[in-house]
């Protein structure tokens, strides 16, 4: 692919973060504290192909369309996080902002670094403003897993219930199964093992698990690794989803059917809200991102609401906030072309059971048979990226939201949800409707200092 043709200016998102330079993977320590949401993110600030030091990255702001990147929070600079300060949570309790995370440590020598070579290191730190790091401070390692676990385990999700602390860790099992690992504490210091969980058949590691109550009712968010892949369901090299959680887990939902989408986190806004943040990447993907050659690769998805369905599943809704950088609409009728500027947010909620849209003439969005599509016409402008599918039972309407060089589709109110890169040579894309109509609000750029 030929990535020079592409200006800085032309990819550079407008509404998703994403570092200046260097590598995005995780969002981290997702919360609000002290009047501000913060968004932490695994980064690597050397090297825009995520080589050196792996650390957090932080930006903060008040309302979610405001921020401030405050510059790299944690390093690897203890033994015990030396080869990376991998992912973990923010939790906060009596005015300090607690994180937890995975001090990863690669052992020099022969190693396999899965059932030898690799420390798995859970470590805690607090904070008074979400920037100044108390010293940390380690409480769990290899030898406080279960003996059935490899040395995959990490990404501790933290929360209070009934008067305790819980943590929740992803892990591979010796026998190569992935699972997770229940841990409580009275103090936040001292953890002891309570139980794990699994399901048979479901991959071989899965990474940061999250627990979301909503509603009343529980479920299990993970990544896991090692599915089979089909032509509806785990397209991606690795997936993310939820499990309904009760005495078990069952009937896995997948977060996100578009090619680009990871690793989320939830957390909970002052007002209640459960909000969900993806990174809008995945790790070892056979197609690849022009801005790398610019410097830097990958951005966090749009914080997104989580909300339970009548069915019990979860809808996905772009937040509210986003509102507020909405201009005047222009509409648009079935079998029209026009051009908006990027960002926009396109919105037409007119049921159908047979559409078009095509974006610049790259990427072809249609339904048809119960099926949505998400096709790219033209290899360079996706990267590589080809074609994802997701079954529609009953669709209801679609919004988009089209950031400098990535969309994210909502379907049928946010019943399901399709994320990808697309990397278009000018700021402004043309959009053809086949068989729908609707409208497109230009959306102003959110505030990154
Ligand atoms: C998921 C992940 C986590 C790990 C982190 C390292 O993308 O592999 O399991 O903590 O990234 O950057």
């Amino acid at each position: 692919m030929k990535v020079m043709m592409y200006m800085k200016n032309v990819l550079r998102q407008r509404l998703h973060l994403e570092p200046e330079h260097g590598w995005l993977n995780d969002p981290n320590g997702l919360c609000f504290f002290g009047g501000k949401y913060h968004v932490y993110f695994q980064y690597s600030p050397e090297s825009a192909y995520g080589d050196g030091d792996k650390c957090w990255g932080h930006w903060q702001g008040s309302d979610l369309v405001h921020w401030e990147f405050t510059g790299t929070a944690l390093r690897p600079d203890c033994p015990d996080d030396r080869s990376g300060v991998y992912s973990g949570c923010g939790f906060v309790k009596d005015s300090l902002l607690n994180l937890f995370y995975t001090g990863n440590v690669k052992e020099d020598g022969d190693h396999d670094y899965v059932t030898s070579g690799r420390g798995a290191n859970v470590i805690r730190v607090t904070t008074p403003d979400g920037v100044n790091m108390s010293a940390k401070h380690t409480l769990l390692k290899n030898s406080d897993y279960p003996d059935f676990c490899s040395c995959h385990v990490r990404d501790p999700k933290v929360w209070e219930e009934n008067g305790a602390y819980r943590m929740v860790l992803g892990a591979r099992t010796l026998d190569d199964k992935g699972c997770v690992l229940f841990y409580r504490s009275d103090d936040l210091e001292n953890w002891s093992y309570d139980y794990m969980m699994t399901v048979p058949d479901f991959g071989y590691m899965w990474e940061c698990p999250d627990v979301i109550d909503l509603n009343g009712k529980r479920f299990l968010s993970i990544s896991p690794q090692g599915l089979a892949h089909g032509a509806y369901e785990h397209q991606n090299v690795y997936s993310s989803g939820y499990f309904r959680y009760d005495d078990t887990l069952h009937d896995f939902e997948e977060w996100d059917y578009g090619f680009d989408f990871y690793a989320p986190q939830s957390f909970t806004a002052p007002d209640g809200r459960t909000i969900l943040i993806g990174w809008m990447g995945i790790g070892d993907i056979p197609y690849s991102n022009p801005t790398a050659e610019l410097g830097w690769q990958h951005c966090l998805t749009i914080p997104r609401e989580l909300t339970l369905s009548q069915d019990g599943s979860i809808y996905q809704r772009p937040v509210r906030e986003i509102n507020s950088l909405k201009q005047i609409p222009v509409n648009f009728a079935d079998g029209e072309k026009i051009v908006s500027q990027l960002p926009f947010y396109l919105a037409s909620f007119a049921e159908c059971e047979r559409f078009s849209l095509v974006i610049e003439g790259i990427l072809v969005m249609s339904l048809s048979d119960g099926v949505f599509t998400l096709k790219f016409t033209d290899e360079n402008a996706g990267g590589g990226r080809t074609v994802r599918r997701v079954k529609l039972e009953n669709f209801t309407g679609i919004e988009i939201i089209a950031d400098m060089s990535s969309l994210e589709i909502y379907l049928s109110g946010g019943e399901k949800v399709m994320s990808t890169r697309f990397y278009p040579r000018e700021t402004a894309a043309a959009i053809t409707a086949h068989g729908i109509s609707g409208s497109i609000y230009p959306l102003k750029e959110m505030e990154v200092r």
